[in-house]
């Protein structure tokens, strides 16, 4: 495999991760109840459209072909389908984005750090969404534990 196709590789894999993201946070934002949670969840939601169109422009310069939609091995834990199944309420779906949010985490940094490779600009891209991600992150557990001192 030529230099570029890993590359290609490994920011296909984010952006098939932005795409099951955007389904999941459409799933939340149609669920949640409280309006202040269902507008942060929507803005965090359209980070995650801009992820996957910053990145796969970063594949088209690559030469390769970008990701269209999420892998059939979704790597989220908690996909549209559960979070559309859920019962419990706003602390349960921002429990689930929480553990989503692990994954996004957690892959965005592997990639990152496997990026020597590629470009400057390209892990900066990385980099900034990767930012993004921590601060979704963030505000999930920032929701759950307030859920859970009201509770
Ligand atoms: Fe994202
Ligand atoms: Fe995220």
């Amino acid at each position: 495999m030529t230099k570029n196709a890993k590359i290609v590789d490994k920011l296909n894999k984010l952006i098939q991760l932005d795409y099951d993201a955007i389904e999941a946070y459409d799933a939340a934002v149609e669920k949640l109840q409280n309006p202040s949670y269902k507008e942060q969840v929507a803005k965090f939601g359209e980070d995650h459209i801009r992820h996957a169109e910053v990145l796969s422009a970063l594949v088209d310069g690559y030469g390769g072909a970008a990701a269209t939609g999420p892998d059939l091995k979704r790597l989220l834990t908690k996909g549209k389908v559960v979070i559309a199944d859920l019962v419990g309420g706003d602390q349960a779906i921002l429990t689930a984005m929480l553990a989503n949010e692990e994954v996004t985490n957690k892959t965005y940094e592997a990639v990152l750090s496997d990026l020597g490779e590629a470009e400057a600009q390209t892990r900066e891209i990385v980099a900034t969404n990767l930012a993004d991600e921590r601060r979704h992150r963030a505000w999930m557990q920032q929701q759950v534990d307030r859920e859970k001192a009201a509770a």
